[in-house]
């Protein structure tokens, strides 16, 4: 399987692959302060929910180093606050990203000479660990699909971009999808572009080809009539935000996706680590949704397509009830037909 950079500690830097830039180019940046990573999360350099919690780790990390350097620090807590908070508040959505901030900020109390290297020793664990609970998840949610009867090899449908790309490595949905071919033998895979950042089209679409898949890339609008002829066998995608309930907050076009698969009685599947999950956020409603400019609709590859002056809606998420959720993935197992209780056990299993 192909190893991205996504965000990694390099040399005394966090270097991420420049996600903005592909297929066509694989660009490496370097950041040597939380300043810089919170804008690269920001400008999507780097995005998706563990992959953004990896790089916010890597953020503090870095900029405690960059502190030191500049002279002792015996308030830790004082000092890193800004960073902190520019971190936190880089893209609202993804939970995994306060999460892996909240489980650095314990560190900065200790021995304060040992604290840069301690959150760096911490930001990697948080990066080992993803990669392991995406094999976890991918095991588990293989083991709920088999091969249609009439032999055709299984067909699985994407929404965003849940691989490698997003995670330390391997992928939630994506995760799930390469288990699939590893136990079942060959998957065909749709891919839906993803309006209107086009995270399908470009960053799904490129990795699932880099690994061999056979991946057929379809318009979001496309959906309904694929699921409607019997091309799709279940649905699999990712989460920036599960809530307390089991509500999945995931990228725009999600939701619709899920009402139509329920139509067809088609399992949509969802594969989030429990970083993801929310316990202090009830249900969907209460998850911020982020909006994001409106060029994103209005222009397509910086040429407008829409009339000057229209109104734009851009919410980059949509939540997803769980009562249209056939079953959580996660790396502690699945919860099927999750609720709160179903996902509070989880925490307690
Ligand atoms: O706006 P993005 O590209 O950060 O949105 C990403 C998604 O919505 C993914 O589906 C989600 O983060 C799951 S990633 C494993």
């Amino acid at each position: 399987m192909t190893v991205f950079d996504v965000a990694v500690w390099r040399d005394g830097k966090v270097r991420m692959l420049d996600q903005r830039r592909l297929p066509g180019e694989e660009i490496y940046h370097d950041y040597d302060s939380a300043f810089e990573v919170a804008e690269a999360i920001r400008e999507m350099v780097v995005r998706g929910a563990p992959a953004i919690g990896c790089a916010a780790a890597f953020g503090m990390a870095v900029e405690a180093f960059r502190l030191a350097r500049i002279g002792p620090v015996s308030d830790w807590i004082a000092a890193m606050t800004p960073a902190v908070e520019r971190l936190r508040h880089a893209r609202p959505t993804a939970v995994n990203l306060v999460w892996a901030l909240e489980r650095l900020k314990p560190l900065l109390s200790g021995e304060p000479g040992e604290v840069p290297m301690r959150l760096l020793q911490e930001a990697e664990a948080i990066h080992r660990e993803d990669i392991a609970s995406c094999r976890a998840m991918g095991a588990a949610g293989a083991a709920l699909l088999s091969r249609p009867a009439s032999g055709r090899p299984l067909s699985l449908m994407t929404h965003c971009n849940a691989g490698a790309l997003a995670t330390a490595g391997y992928g939630t949905a994506l995760g799930v999808i390469r288990a699939a071919r590893e136990r079942l033998g060959e998957v065909v895979v749709y891919a839906t572009e993803t309006r209107p950042y086009l995270q399908g089209a470009r960053l799904t679409a490129w990795e699932l080809r880099r690994d061999g898949f056979d991946v057929t890339l379809m318009t979001d609008s496309m959906a309904g009539h694929a699921m409607s002829r019997g091309l799709v066998d279940a649905v699999v995608v990712g989460a920036d935000r599960v809530a307390a309930n089991g509500d999945v907050a995931n990228k725009i076009g999600t939701y619709v996706h899920a009402v139509l698969a329920r139509r067809h009685g088609i399992p949509f599947l969802v594969a989030c680590p429990l970083s993801t999950i929310d316990l202090a956020t009830a249900t969907g409603a209460g998850i911020p949704i982020e909006e994001r400019a409106a060029e994103e609709v209005t222009h397509v590859m910086g040429r407008r397509m829409a009339a000057e002056g229209v109104k734009v809606f851009n919410p980059a998420f949509d939540v997803t009830p769980a009562e249209l959720v056939t079953a959580l993935v996660t790396e502690r197992g699945v919860v099927h037909a999750p609720d709160a209780l179903r996902v509070r056990a989880l925490f307690e299993s």
